[in-house]
Protein backbone atom coordinates (compact mmCIF):
# COMPACT_ATOMS: atom_id res chain seq x y z
CA UNK A 1 0.00 0.00 0.00
CA UNK A 2 1.15 3.44 -1.00
CA UNK A 3 0.40 6.25 2.05
CA UNK A 4 0.59 9.79 0.95
CA UNK A 5 0.84 11.81 3.71
CA UNK A 6 -0.25 14.86 1.78
CA UNK A 7 -3.28 16.01 3.76
CA UNK A 8 -5.75 18.39 2.92
CA UNK A 9 -5.60 21.14 5.43
CA UNK A 10 -1.79 22.35 4.08
CA UNK A 11 -2.62 23.10 0.50
CA UNK A 12 -3.10 26.62 1.45
CA UNK A 13 0.47 27.09 2.66
CA UNK A 14 2.20 24.74 0.27
CA UNK A 15 0.52 27.19 -2.64
CA UNK A 16 1.43 29.82 -0.54
CA UNK A 17 4.96 28.65 -0.20
CA UNK A 18 6.58 25.47 -2.17
CA UNK A 19 8.44 23.66 0.32
CA UNK A 20 8.63 19.89 0.92
CA UNK A 21 5.12 18.45 -0.30
CA UNK A 22 4.36 15.51 1.04
CA UNK A 23 6.09 12.78 3.22
CA UNK A 24 6.88 10.16 1.51
CA UNK A 25 6.59 6.40 2.68
CA UNK A 26 10.43 5.91 2.99
CA UNK A 27 10.46 9.05 5.50
CA UNK A 28 7.40 7.73 7.35
CA UNK A 29 8.79 4.07 7.99
CA UNK A 30 12.26 5.47 8.69
CA UNK A 31 10.50 7.72 11.62
CA UNK A 32 8.73 5.12 12.87
CA UNK A 33 11.63 2.90 13.31
CA UNK A 34 14.04 5.33 14.95
CA UNK A 35 11.80 7.22 17.05
CA UNK A 36 10.29 3.62 18.81
CA UNK A 37 7.61 6.21 20.52
CA UNK A 38 4.14 4.83 22.64
CA UNK A 39 1.13 6.00 21.08
CA UNK A 40 -0.60 7.87 24.28
CA UNK A 41 -4.48 7.69 25.30
CA UNK A 42 -5.60 10.94 23.86
CA UNK A 43 -8.54 11.70 26.47
CA UNK A 44 -9.21 14.24 28.85
CA UNK A 45 -7.85 13.81 32.61
CA UNK A 46 -7.58 15.73 35.87
CA UNK A 47 -5.12 15.69 38.65
CA UNK A 48 -3.50 17.46 41.34
CA UNK A 49 0.39 18.42 40.63
CA UNK A 50 2.21 19.92 43.29
CA UNK A 51 0.04 22.64 45.14
CA UNK A 52 -2.26 22.92 41.69
CA UNK A 53 -5.19 21.67 39.49
CA UNK A 54 -4.27 20.41 36.18
CA UNK A 55 -7.01 19.57 33.88
CA UNK A 56 -5.26 18.20 30.97
CA UNK A 57 -7.31 17.90 27.40
CA UNK A 58 -9.67 19.75 28.97
CA UNK A 59 -10.52 20.48 25.39
CA UNK A 60 -9.70 18.19 22.77
CA UNK A 61 -8.30 18.78 19.49
CA UNK A 62 -10.71 17.43 16.51
CA UNK A 63 -7.81 15.67 14.98
CA UNK A 64 -7.71 12.82 17.49
CA UNK A 65 -5.32 10.47 17.73
CA UNK A 66 -1.94 10.92 15.77
CA UNK A 67 0.80 8.86 15.13
CA UNK A 68 3.85 9.91 17.34
CA UNK A 69 6.55 9.54 15.24
CA UNK A 70 4.83 11.48 12.36
CA UNK A 71 4.01 15.00 13.50
CA UNK A 72 5.19 18.02 15.55
CA UNK A 73 3.07 19.23 18.22
CA UNK A 74 3.66 23.21 19.26
CA UNK A 75 3.77 23.24 22.95
CA UNK A 76 3.04 26.53 24.96
CA UNK A 77 1.82 28.41 27.88
CA UNK A 78 -0.71 31.47 28.50
CA UNK A 79 -3.01 33.17 30.46
CA UNK A 80 -6.68 34.30 28.61
CA UNK A 81 -5.18 37.85 27.39
CA UNK A 82 -2.92 35.96 24.77
CA UNK A 83 -5.08 33.89 22.87
CA UNK A 84 -5.22 36.36 20.13
CA UNK A 85 -2.44 34.19 18.87
CA UNK A 86 -3.75 31.29 18.45
CA UNK A 87 -5.04 31.75 14.95
CA UNK A 88 -1.87 33.55 13.41
CA UNK A 89 -0.21 30.80 15.07
CA UNK A 90 -2.46 28.02 13.66
CA UNK A 91 -2.19 29.60 10.31
CA UNK A 92 1.60 28.88 9.99
CA UNK A 93 2.09 26.04 12.50
CA UNK A 94 -1.14 23.98 10.76
CA UNK A 95 0.36 20.77 13.17
CA UNK A 96 -1.15 19.78 16.71
CA UNK A 97 -0.52 22.49 19.25
CA UNK A 98 -0.94 22.05 22.98
CA UNK A 99 -1.82 25.03 25.05
CA UNK A 100 -1.89 24.78 28.76
CA UNK A 101 -3.86 27.89 30.22
CA UNK A 102 -3.41 29.70 33.70
CA UNK A 103 -6.76 30.57 35.07
CA UNK A 104 -7.55 30.95 38.89
CA UNK A 105 -10.06 32.01 40.43
CA UNK A 106 -12.49 34.52 38.08
CA UNK A 107 -9.89 34.18 35.91
CA UNK A 108 -11.20 30.77 35.22
CA UNK A 109 -14.92 32.56 33.47
CA UNK A 110 -13.28 34.66 30.78
CA UNK A 111 -11.00 32.09 30.36
CA UNK A 112 -13.73 29.26 29.09
CA UNK A 113 -15.42 32.09 27.17
CA UNK A 114 -12.21 32.94 25.54
CA UNK A 115 -11.89 29.43 24.15
CA UNK A 116 -15.50 29.15 23.06
CA UNK A 117 -14.96 32.34 20.88
CA UNK A 118 -12.46 30.74 19.38
CA UNK A 119 -14.35 27.79 18.88
CA UNK A 120 -17.61 28.94 17.85
CA UNK A 121 -16.88 32.78 16.59
CA UNK A 122 -13.28 33.34 15.18
CA UNK A 123 -13.27 33.19 11.41
CA UNK A 124 -10.37 30.70 12.05
CA UNK A 125 -12.24 28.63 14.23
CA UNK A 126 -11.56 25.42 11.87
CA UNK A 127 -7.98 25.59 12.98
CA UNK A 128 -8.57 25.73 16.28
CA UNK A 129 -11.13 22.63 16.44
CA UNK A 130 -8.95 21.08 14.42
CA UNK A 131 -5.67 21.05 16.15
CA UNK A 132 -5.83 22.58 19.46
CA UNK A 133 -5.77 20.61 23.03
CA UNK A 134 -6.46 23.00 26.00
CA UNK A 135 -5.61 21.87 29.11
CA UNK A 136 -6.32 24.73 32.35
CA UNK A 137 -4.66 24.93 35.64
CA UNK A 138 -4.82 26.93 38.54
CA UNK A 139 -3.91 26.76 41.80
CA UNK A 140 -6.19 24.41 44.69
CA UNK A 141 -5.76 27.98 46.97
CA UNK A 142 -7.33 29.88 44.34
CA UNK A 143 -10.29 27.79 42.57
CA UNK A 144 -13.00 28.87 40.12
CA UNK A 145 -16.53 29.00 41.54
CA UNK A 146 -17.63 26.61 38.82
CA UNK A 147 -15.81 23.96 37.18
CA UNK A 148 -18.32 21.99 34.45
CA UNK A 149 -17.30 18.80 33.35
CA UNK A 150 -15.78 19.70 29.36
CA UNK A 151 -18.78 18.56 27.24
CA UNK A 152 -21.29 20.91 29.55
CA UNK A 153 -18.32 23.88 29.50
CA UNK A 154 -18.56 22.95 25.56
CA UNK A 155 -22.60 23.18 24.79
CA UNK A 156 -22.58 26.69 25.92
CA UNK A 157 -22.81 29.83 23.48
CA UNK A 158 -20.01 32.17 23.06
CA UNK A 159 -21.18 35.17 22.67
CA UNK A 160 -20.20 36.11 18.64
CA UNK A 161 -22.29 39.46 18.34
CA UNK A 162 -19.52 40.80 21.39
CA UNK A 163 -15.50 41.63 21.13
CA UNK A 164 -13.11 38.22 21.37
CA UNK A 165 -13.17 37.99 25.40
CA UNK A 166 -9.57 38.11 25.26
CA UNK A 167 -9.14 41.65 23.81
CA UNK A 168 -9.00 44.60 25.26
CA UNK A 169 -8.41 43.36 29.17
CA UNK A 170 -7.81 45.58 32.13
CA UNK A 171 -4.96 43.42 33.58
CA UNK A 172 -5.00 44.72 36.40
CA UNK A 173 -8.40 44.12 36.82
CA UNK A 174 -7.43 40.47 36.46
CA UNK A 175 -7.44 37.96 39.57
CA UNK A 176 -4.55 36.98 39.25
CA UNK A 177 -3.53 40.96 39.65
CA UNK A 178 -5.66 41.32 42.55
CA UNK A 179 -3.94 38.10 44.24
CA UNK A 180 -0.31 39.23 43.52
CA UNK A 181 0.23 35.79 42.03
CA UNK A 182 3.28 34.69 40.16
CA UNK A 183 2.73 33.53 36.83
CA UNK A 184 3.88 29.96 37.07
CA UNK A 185 5.39 29.63 33.48
CA UNK A 186 7.38 26.47 33.39
CA UNK A 187 4.82 24.50 34.80
CA UNK A 188 2.85 25.47 32.07
CA UNK A 189 5.13 24.76 30.19
CA UNK A 190 5.71 20.96 31.42
CA UNK A 191 1.92 20.84 31.11
CA UNK A 192 1.61 21.49 27.64
CA UNK A 193 4.84 19.40 26.32
CA UNK A 194 3.54 16.66 28.70
CA UNK A 195 0.48 16.02 26.41
CA UNK A 196 1.85 16.68 23.36
CA UNK A 197 1.17 13.58 21.91
CA UNK A 198 3.82 13.46 19.30
CA UNK A 199 7.80 12.82 20.73
CA UNK A 200 8.86 15.77 18.52
CA UNK A 201 7.73 19.22 20.10
CA UNK A 202 8.50 22.88 19.77
CA UNK A 203 8.29 24.21 23.10
CA UNK A 204 7.98 28.13 22.56
CA UNK A 205 6.14 30.86 23.49
CA UNK A 206 2.91 31.51 22.19
CA UNK A 207 3.38 35.18 20.59
CA UNK A 208 6.51 33.12 18.46
CA UNK A 209 5.20 32.19 14.90
CA UNK A 210 6.94 29.80 12.68
CA UNK A 211 7.48 30.07 9.13
CA UNK A 212 4.80 28.21 7.19
CA UNK A 213 5.79 24.62 5.82
CA UNK A 214 8.09 24.02 8.84
CA UNK A 215 6.36 20.43 10.23
CA UNK A 216 6.26 18.74 6.55
CA UNK A 217 9.51 20.36 6.01
CA UNK A 218 11.01 19.25 9.16
CA UNK A 219 10.25 15.56 9.00
CA UNK A 220 11.40 15.05 5.58
CA UNK A 221 14.70 17.10 7.17
CA UNK A 222 15.38 14.16 9.32
CA UNK A 223 14.47 11.33 7.66
CA UNK A 224 17.12 12.36 5.34
CA UNK A 225 19.32 14.04 6.92
CA UNK A 226 19.73 13.06 10.83
CA UNK A 227 18.21 9.79 10.50
CA UNK A 228 18.66 8.87 6.99
CA UNK A 229 22.64 8.47 7.23
CA UNK A 230 23.21 4.49 8.19
CA UNK A 231 25.78 4.15 11.48
CA UNK A 232 25.82 8.71 11.37
CA UNK A 233 23.52 8.57 13.73
CA UNK A 234 24.80 11.73 16.43
CA UNK A 235 26.14 10.22 19.64
CA UNK A 236 24.97 13.29 21.75
CA UNK A 237 21.23 14.05 21.86
CA UNK A 238 20.48 16.95 19.75
CA UNK A 239 18.07 19.53 19.10
CA UNK A 240 17.11 22.37 15.80
CA UNK A 241 17.24 25.70 16.87
CA UNK A 242 15.46 27.98 15.40
CA UNK A 243 16.38 31.50 14.82
CA UNK A 244 14.08 34.65 16.68
CA UNK A 245 12.85 37.67 14.49
CA UNK A 246 10.65 40.45 15.34
CA UNK A 247 8.71 43.00 13.04
CA UNK A 248 7.26 46.36 12.86
CA UNK A 249 3.89 46.74 14.27
CA UNK A 250 2.53 48.01 10.41
CA UNK A 251 4.33 45.00 8.16
CA UNK A 252 3.07 41.50 7.64
CA UNK A 253 4.99 38.68 9.12
CA UNK A 254 7.37 36.68 6.58
CA UNK A 255 6.89 34.33 5.28
CA UNK A 256 9.93 32.91 4.03
CA UNK A 257 14.09 33.36 4.62
CA UNK A 258 14.62 35.45 1.51
CA UNK A 259 11.59 37.47 2.31
CA UNK A 260 12.45 38.15 6.05
CA UNK A 261 16.43 38.71 4.53
CA UNK A 262 14.57 41.95 2.67
CA UNK A 263 13.21 42.98 6.05
CA UNK A 264 16.10 43.06 7.50
CA UNK A 265 17.66 45.27 5.30
CA UNK A 266 14.80 47.37 5.58
CA UNK A 267 15.01 47.80 9.20
CA UNK A 268 11.41 46.48 9.09
CA UNK A 269 12.64 43.55 10.77
CA UNK A 270 15.06 42.92 13.45
CA UNK A 271 16.98 39.93 15.38
CA UNK A 272 14.98 39.19 19.06
CA UNK A 273 15.23 41.27 21.92
CA UNK A 274 18.80 42.46 21.49
CA UNK A 275 17.97 45.52 22.99
CA UNK A 276 17.02 43.43 25.82
CA UNK A 277 19.05 40.43 26.10
CA UNK A 278 21.37 40.10 23.45
CA UNK A 279 23.21 37.12 25.14
CA UNK A 280 19.85 35.58 25.29
CA UNK A 281 19.23 35.29 21.91
CA UNK A 282 22.35 35.54 19.74
CA UNK A 283 23.83 32.62 19.58
CA UNK A 284 26.56 31.87 17.52
CA UNK A 285 26.90 33.09 13.67
CA UNK A 286 23.81 35.40 13.54
CA UNK A 287 24.97 37.87 10.88
CA UNK A 288 26.24 34.92 8.86
CA UNK A 289 22.85 33.48 9.23
CA UNK A 290 21.11 36.89 8.25
CA UNK A 291 23.59 37.40 5.35
CA UNK A 292 24.00 33.79 3.53
CA UNK A 293 22.21 33.72 0.40
CA UNK A 294 19.48 31.37 0.36
CA UNK A 295 19.82 28.71 -2.59
CA UNK A 296 17.85 25.57 -2.01
CA UNK A 297 14.30 25.44 -0.16
CA UNK A 298 15.01 22.44 1.75
CA UNK A 299 16.02 22.46 5.24
CA UNK A 300 19.69 22.14 6.21
CA UNK A 301 21.67 22.88 9.41
CA UNK A 302 23.12 26.15 9.06
CA UNK A 303 26.01 25.90 11.87
CA UNK A 304 26.30 24.10 15.52
CA UNK A 305 26.19 25.52 18.76
CA UNK A 306 26.79 24.44 22.32
CA UNK A 307 25.15 26.08 25.51
CA UNK A 308 28.90 27.24 26.74
CA UNK A 309 31.87 29.38 26.68
CA UNK A 310 31.04 32.67 25.01
CA UNK A 311 27.01 31.36 24.92
CA UNK A 312 26.28 30.09 28.17
CA UNK A 313 23.19 32.95 28.60
CA UNK A 314 21.94 31.79 24.95
CA UNK A 315 18.07 30.82 25.60
CA UNK A 316 17.65 29.56 22.07
CA UNK A 317 14.24 27.96 20.99
CA UNK A 318 14.13 24.35 19.75
CA UNK A 319 12.61 21.47 17.48
CA UNK A 320 13.20 18.77 20.35
CA UNK A 321 11.49 15.88 22.00
CA UNK A 322 9.18 15.36 24.89
CA UNK A 323 12.25 13.77 26.78
CA UNK A 324 14.39 16.81 26.95
CA UNK A 325 15.38 17.88 30.19
CA UNK A 326 12.20 19.46 31.90
CA UNK A 327 11.69 23.48 33.04
CA UNK A 328 12.28 23.72 36.98
CA UNK A 329 8.27 24.34 38.37
CA UNK A 330 9.40 26.61 41.01
CA UNK A 331 10.47 29.19 38.85
CA UNK A 332 8.03 31.95 37.73
CA UNK A 333 7.86 34.67 34.92
CA UNK A 334 8.32 37.23 37.36
CA UNK A 335 11.16 36.00 39.12
CA UNK A 336 13.69 35.60 35.24
CA UNK A 337 16.20 33.26 34.46
CA UNK A 338 13.49 30.64 34.00
CA UNK A 339 14.53 28.86 31.52
CA UNK A 340 18.42 28.43 33.13
CA UNK A 341 18.03 25.08 34.36
CA UNK A 342 17.16 23.71 31.69
CA UNK A 343 19.80 25.15 29.93
CA UNK A 344 22.20 23.86 32.22
CA UNK A 345 20.97 20.46 32.39
CA UNK A 346 21.37 20.80 28.28
CA UNK A 347 24.88 22.20 28.60
CA UNK A 348 26.14 19.12 31.41
CA UNK A 349 24.12 16.78 29.02
CA UNK A 350 26.52 17.93 26.16
CA UNK A 351 23.66 18.80 23.79
CA UNK A 352 24.59 20.04 20.39
CA UNK A 353 22.53 22.75 18.85
CA UNK A 354 21.80 22.58 15.32
CA UNK A 355 20.94 25.85 13.94
CA UNK A 356 18.54 25.54 10.89
CA UNK A 357 19.01 27.51 7.88
CA UNK A 358 15.67 28.30 6.05
CA UNK A 359 13.54 27.78 9.14
CA UNK A 360 12.45 30.53 11.62
CA UNK A 361 10.20 32.54 14.28
CA UNK A 362 9.04 35.78 14.21
CA UNK A 363 7.34 37.44 17.38
CA UNK A 364 3.82 38.74 16.73
CA UNK A 365 4.27 42.29 15.33
CA UNK A 366 5.66 45.25 17.10
CA UNK A 367 9.27 46.01 17.93
CA UNK A 368 9.50 45.22 21.98
CA UNK A 369 11.34 48.43 23.60
CA UNK A 370 13.47 47.28 26.57
CA UNK A 371 11.72 47.51 29.63
CA UNK A 372 8.75 45.80 28.68
CA UNK A 373 9.01 42.98 30.84
CA UNK A 374 8.89 44.83 34.75
CA UNK A 375 11.95 43.95 36.77
CA UNK A 376 10.21 42.76 39.78
CA UNK A 377 13.21 42.88 41.81
CA UNK A 378 12.33 41.08 45.28
CA UNK A 379 10.90 38.03 42.96
CA UNK A 380 14.22 38.57 41.09
CA UNK A 381 16.20 38.45 44.24
CA UNK A 382 13.88 35.44 45.61
CA UNK A 383 14.89 33.01 42.19
CA UNK A 384 18.62 34.09 42.69
CA UNK A 385 18.23 32.73 46.20
CA UNK A 386 16.66 29.54 45.10
CA UNK A 387 18.72 28.73 42.35
CA UNK A 388 22.32 29.44 44.22
CA UNK A 389 21.36 28.19 47.30
CA UNK A 390 19.26 24.43 45.96
CA UNK A 391 18.56 24.16 42.60
CA UNK A 392 21.82 24.45 41.61
CA UNK A 393 22.57 21.30 43.90
CA UNK A 394 19.74 19.07 42.89
CA UNK A 395 20.81 19.96 39.17
CA UNK A 396 24.47 18.74 39.89
CA UNK A 397 23.12 15.49 42.01
CA UNK A 398 20.81 14.89 39.30
CA UNK A 399 23.04 15.73 35.72
CA UNK A 400 26.86 15.99 37.22
CA UNK A 401 28.51 19.34 36.62
CA UNK A 402 31.10 20.04 33.14
CA UNK A 403 33.41 22.28 32.64
CA UNK A 404 31.90 25.34 30.90
CA UNK A 405 28.32 24.69 32.01
CA UNK A 406 27.04 27.56 34.23
CA UNK A 407 23.57 28.64 35.33
C1 LIG B 1 5.15 1.91 1.43
O1 LIG B 1 5.20 1.38 2.73
C2 LIG B 1 4.64 0.09 2.88
C3 LIG B 1 4.73 -0.30 4.36
O2 LIG B 1 4.09 0.66 5.15
C4 LIG B 1 5.35 -0.91 1.98
O3 LIG B 1 4.75 -2.17 2.09
C5 LIG B 1 5.30 -0.42 0.53
O4 LIG B 1 6.06 -1.28 -0.30
C6 LIG B 1 5.85 1.00 0.41
N1 LIG B 1 5.64 1.51 -0.94
C7 LIG B 1 6.57 2.19 -1.61
C8 LIG B 1 6.18 2.66 -2.96
O5 LIG B 1 7.66 2.44 -1.13
C1 LIG C 1 0.00 16.71 11.57
O1 LIG C 1 -1.31 16.60 12.11
C2 LIG C 1 -2.26 17.51 11.62
C3 LIG C 1 -3.57 17.25 12.33
O2 LIG C 1 -4.03 15.99 12.09
C4 LIG C 1 -2.38 17.36 10.10
O3 LIG C 1 -3.27 18.32 9.60
C5 LIG C 1 -1.02 17.53 9.49
O4 LIG C 1 -1.10 17.35 8.12
C6 LIG C 1 -0.06 16.51 10.08
N1 LIG C 1 1.27 16.71 9.50
C7 LIG C 1 1.94 15.78 8.84
C8 LIG C 1 3.28 16.16 8.31
O5 LIG C 1 1.50 14.66 8.68
C1 LIG D 1 5.73 51.53 9.35
O1 LIG D 1 5.99 52.52 10.33
C2 LIG D 1 7.25 53.14 10.23
C3 LIG D 1 7.39 54.17 11.34
O2 LIG D 1 7.05 53.61 12.56
C4 LIG D 1 7.41 53.82 8.87
O3 LIG D 1 8.71 54.38 8.75
C5 LIG D 1 7.19 52.79 7.77
O4 LIG D 1 7.21 53.43 6.50
C6 LIG D 1 5.84 52.09 7.93
N1 LIG D 1 5.75 51.02 6.96
C7 LIG D 1 4.63 50.73 6.28
C8 LIG D 1 4.69 49.59 5.34
O5 LIG D 1 3.60 51.35 6.47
Amino acid sequence: MFRLFCPLISLVVLTLVPMVSCLENGTMAKLKKFVNCEPKNYKPSTSIHRDYWVLENYVMAGHGDIPCYANVTYTTHADYTYLDNVVPLLERWRSPLSLAIYAPGTDFEPTIQSILYLLQCHPGNVLVRELCSFHLYFEVEHLPQVVLPPKMALRKQANCGGPPPYENVVKTDMYRARNSLDYPVNLGRNIARRASLTHYVLASDIELYPSPGLVPAYLHFLGHRVIGIPGQQPDSPLVHVLRIFEVMANVSVPNTKPELQEMLKSGEAVPFHMEICEACHKGPKLEEWINAIVVSKDLNVFNVGHRSEDYNHWEPIFLGTVDDPAYDERLTWEGQRDKMTQAYAMCVLDYQFHILDNAFLVHKPGIKQPGKRKAIFSQIHKTNGLINRKILKELRMKYGSRKGCVI
